[in-house]
């Protein structure tokens, strides 16, 4: 079955007790056990399973077209749970401009494990095989990456990865499986935050790891979501499903629209540079055609003038949002290099997009009376 089709009917029957075709909430903590004491429908207690969650997590593999998927109360939930797997000691390839919540993730929380980390700029495949080491464990992709949109040869990443026997993850939160489908290139592992795209309506918090085989790294994971207890609610499940039935129809009107606005802002004489995968001229445009099937919803823009431009810009926004995240219904729009604070390496003249589902030609009108239309201001 094709991914829309999949979207709207993995992991949801029609409720046998009622009929009802939307599935319903699952509240209920504790499970009854049978007079045998087994547990003949497969679920005891919350933390260890739902059946909610479990409906989520069915769906989240088919459409990843994976084995198995472990949902969790957050992205950051997901990495922590699988950073928890490693060993002391044990060596990480991660993007240079990895997520910046996840370089805090490795570097702040598990600073004490400790791991060793070599980021490098995974464009650069021949700089991703000089930073394997003999305990390199786990290679992080991440591409489209957060936010100077580079992409990243999948294939070819996940290629270095197995031979360095390393288990290979890719962020998929920018793309969803269905822009882009790592595991069908190799890829060991995809992580998501829910809370983007996948819920897709800005109002729920939730991550997911999906695995293609089983593997060492995923059975612990696993056991972490059973008791290191970040599960997600039975509701913000029911949400990330719900939000799942009409992903694929949004992604496309993300990506059309993102398009428009990147096309409309590399012509603008305001803009130094716009990064968007399904421009022609950019530089992962080749890859990322082989490997998406549409640019996505997001993009970021360099402003002329540096940072006090860029941030005169986003403070004249009127339809954009300025806000963090990305994958909701609105336009967002955000400084990024003062969000990630002191540290970053993010352009100061840097202003990163979430491009919602609103009529281009307004997203289009709202950045024309942003943008100094001489190109300075
Ligand atoms: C690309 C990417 N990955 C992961 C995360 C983390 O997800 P969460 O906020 O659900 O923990 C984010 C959040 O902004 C993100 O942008």
């Amino acid at each position: 079955m094709k991914i829309e089709t999949l979207a709207v009917h993995v992991g949801r029957r029609t409720d046998p007790a009622t009929g009802a075709v939307t599935p319903p909430i699952h509240l209920s903590t504790t499970f009854e056990r049978a007079a045998d004491g087994e547990y003949p429908l497969g679920f005891s207690y919350a933390r260890e399973g739902n059946p909610t969650r479990g409906s989520l997590e069915e769906c989240l593999a088919a459409l990843e077209g994976g084995k198995e998927a472990v949902a969790f109360s957050s992205g950051l939930a997901v990495a922590s749970a699988l950073l928890q797997g490693l060993e002391p000691g044990d060596h990480i390839i991660a993007p240079d401009d990895v997520y910046f919540g996840l370089r805090q993730v490795i570097g702040g929380v598990f600073a004490k494990w400790p791991l060793e980390t070599s980021y490098v700029d995974m464009t650069n495949l021949v700089g991703v095989k000089e930073a394997v080491r003999p305990n390199t464990r786990l290679v992080l992709i991440e591409t489209p990456s957060n936010p100077l949109l580079k992409i990243t040869d999948l294939s070819a990443v996940a290629q270095v990865a197995r031979e360095a026997n390393a288990i290979s993850v890719c962020d998929g939160t920018f793309t969803t499986p269905v822009l882009q489908r790592p595991l069908d290139l190799g890829v060991d592992m995809v992580w998501q935050s829910t809370t983007k795209y996948i819920g897709g309506h800005s109002d729920m918090t939730g991550g997911a790891l999906i695995t293609r085989h089983e593997n060492y790294l995923f059975e612990r994971v696993r056991k972490f979501q059973m008791f290191g207890g970040a599960v997600p609610s039975p509701f913000d499940c029911w949400l990330a499903l719900r939000g799942i039935s009409t992903l694929p129809w949004r992604m496309r009107a993300h990506c059309e629209n993102a398009l428009v606005v990147a096309d409309f802002l590399q012509q603008h004489p305001a803009v130094e540079r716009v990064h968007y995968p399904g421009l022609p001229d950019h530089p992962g445009h080749e890859v990322a055609s082989r490997q998406m099937s549409g640019g996505g919803g997001m993009l970021s823009f360099q402003v002329r003038g540096g940072r006090e431009a860029a941030m005169r810009v986003a403070a004249r926004v009127q339809l954009f949002t300025r806000a963090t995240s990305l994958g909701g219904p609105h336009s967002l729009i955000e400084h990024r290099a003062s969000i990630e604070g002191p540290g970053t390496r993010t352009p100061q003249n840097l202003l990163r997009a979430s491009i919602g589902l609103e009529n281009s030609d307004d997203l289009i009108d709202d950045l024309e009376q942003a943008l100094p239309p001489e190109g300075k201001g």
